[in-house]
């Protein structure tokens, strides 16, 4: 196990997702890399999840298992307790603690369709653990660290939970929003038997949980938490609107002074084309002779010839947050002549039909692979030439970050992290893509045709592609922002 000697700062991540153990969506990945990057700024940084189906074979196929479990904690839900076994493992470096529960934690796509008081059970059990773990570890973060609906129960049960309560005072918050679309909201009915006081729940009370009438577990974690943040600078100010803020706008507002903006990273342990095994062959900005090669294996993978049209790419999940729609009616005027279309990618059955169609449409210019892929999805990053990310809202996204290190151009909207991170090069010789504003698919149709006119200028592409691939967005950057506001939190309680 890793020494941990020098450490004073400590910081328990708790989440449900954490790459390469248990990953659903980018949350996954930062709950995965964050912790390992603060590391190597001094703060001991571990992470709390369930052991899901296959977590704990995955843990002890590529990281270290620990034999015996820590021991047993339990946790009282509904005037029952369920007890967990306590497991420990390191992997890719990182502490991990896994809650072995196969009652609770039973579900292999880990988040319900639909919250009620049972689906609910194990995000509950989940955010009361860190509570209970100390007695095993004898560990003690000074900081509990919560990622997005599914654990925002912490900080709220240090206000008001009956027994959790008692240790308010023994840590601080800190809360991370990756998406705002989904709040935790149920009714609330479910309070008394988690044991959360009344207090917690009162429509005389602004700062309760109450929200129109329902438990909202987001607006408890923003109003007791020390420090909120969202993945990206833009984001922060996205959701103090209306348009951005899914009905929390006013809540955040009030809370702002808590809150910061810290773009994610990427690993480029995992997304450099230079060392990246998944590719048939390596490149970087001093030869680029291998992305040919990855185009020819895009291409082949297609069931395609070489034509020598750019191929747009999407890779992401088909949800209506991503721009589907639009992209589908924006891509069209461009595949009869201009270009080809590969979208990756998997999500709800209305979508998944829709991009089925689409391709019967348009055999030989539109290609579609339904599912979450990771090989493949290294592939077409490597061999595409411009990626599509017309997303309503983003709170960060990875995608176009992953595409810059691939020189693969993005053409995004400009909102939350895509504003912070895609320069557009019709406006600045640093440029790094091409942003639209209006959600619309006619502005989306004109920043595509910005690109491929711009591809058609070699040196200028080039120029482009040499700006998008040094762009920095390692973790290192980010991971330092996290530990200032730490330390901020500290030396001002
Ligand atoms: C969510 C957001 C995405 C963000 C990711 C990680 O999936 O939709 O924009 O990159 O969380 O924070």
């Amino acid at each position: 196990m890793i020494a941990y000697k020098h450490f004073t700062l400590k910081v328990l991540h708790i989440a449900p997702e954490c790459s390469p153990l248990a990953k659903k969506g980018g949350l996954g990945d930062v709950v995965g890399t964050l912790p390992k990057a603060l590391r190597k700024q001094s703060i001991d940084a571990r992470v709390l999840m369930p052991a899901w189906p296959g977590v704990i074979e995955k843990a002890e196929a590529i990281g270290k298992l620990k034999k015996e479990p820590l021991g047993e904690i339990s946790v009282a839900l509904n005037w029952r307790a369920y007890t967990a076994s306590v497991l420990e493992a390191e992997v890719n470096g990182l502490h991990i603690y896994l809650l072995d529960q196969p009652e609770l934690f039973s579900d292999p796509c880990i988040y319900p369709e639909k919250l009620d008081s049972e689906t609910v059970l194990p995000f509950m059990f989940l955010s009361f653990a860190p509570f209970e773990l100390l007695r095993l570890t004898g560990w003690k973060p000074q900081f509990l660290h919560t990622h997005d609906w599914t654990t925002a129960p912490v900080s709220a049960a240090l206000k008001w939970h009956r027994y959790y309560s008692y240790f308010n005072g023994d840590y601080d918050t800190v809360f991370t929003i990756h998406n705002l679309a989904f709040q935790g909201i149920i009714d609330h009915s479910v309070l008394d038997g988690w044991g959360f006081d009344p207090k917690a729940y009162s429509n005389l009370d602004t700062e309760s949980m109450e929200f129109f009438g329902h438990l909202n577990m987001m607006k408890g974690a923003i109003m007791t938490c020390e420090a909120f943040t969202t993945v990206s600078p833009n984001y922060s100010w996205d959701i103090q609107t209306s348009n951005g803020g899914f009905g929390l706008d006013g809540v955040i507002v009030a809370n702002k002074n808590k809150l910061r903006g810290i773009i994610n990273g990427i690993d480029y342990d995992v997304w450099s084309p230079g060392t990246d095994r998944l590719l048939p062959a390596n490149y970087s900005l001093n030869d680029m002779s291998g992305k040919k090669e990855c185009r020819e294996a895009l291409l082949k993978e297609c069931g395609w010839k070489e034509n020598s049209k750019p191929i747009l790419i999407f890779v992401g999940r088909l949800t209506e947050q991503k721009g589907i729609d639009i992209m589908l009616d924006a891509v069209k005027p461009f595949l009869a002549h201009k270009a080809r279309c590969v979208i990756v990618g998997s999500g709800s059955d209305f979508y998944t039909r829709k991009i089925q169609e689409f391709q019967k449409e348009y055999p030989g210019a539109v290609h579609t692979i339904l599912e979450f892929n990771e090989g493949k999805a290294h592939i077409v990053y490597a061999g595409g030439d411009i990626l599509l990310m017309p997303s309503l809202f983003e709170p960060c996204g990875l995608s176009q970050l992953i595409a810059f290190a691939y020189g693969t151009i993005p053409v995004a909207r400009a909102t939350g992290g895509l504003a912070d991170t895609v320069i557009d090069a019709d406006g600045s010789p640093d440029g790094t893509g091409f942003l639209f504003k209006d959600f619309t698919a006619e502005e989306l149709e004109k920043a595509i045709e910005r690109a491929l006119s711009a591809k058609k200028d070699i040196p200028r592409w080039e120029s482009i592609i040499k700006n998008a691939m040094s762009s920095d967005f390692s973790w290192d950057n980010s991971a330092k922002s996290y530990a200032e506001l730490y330390r901020d939190i500290l030396t001002s309680d």
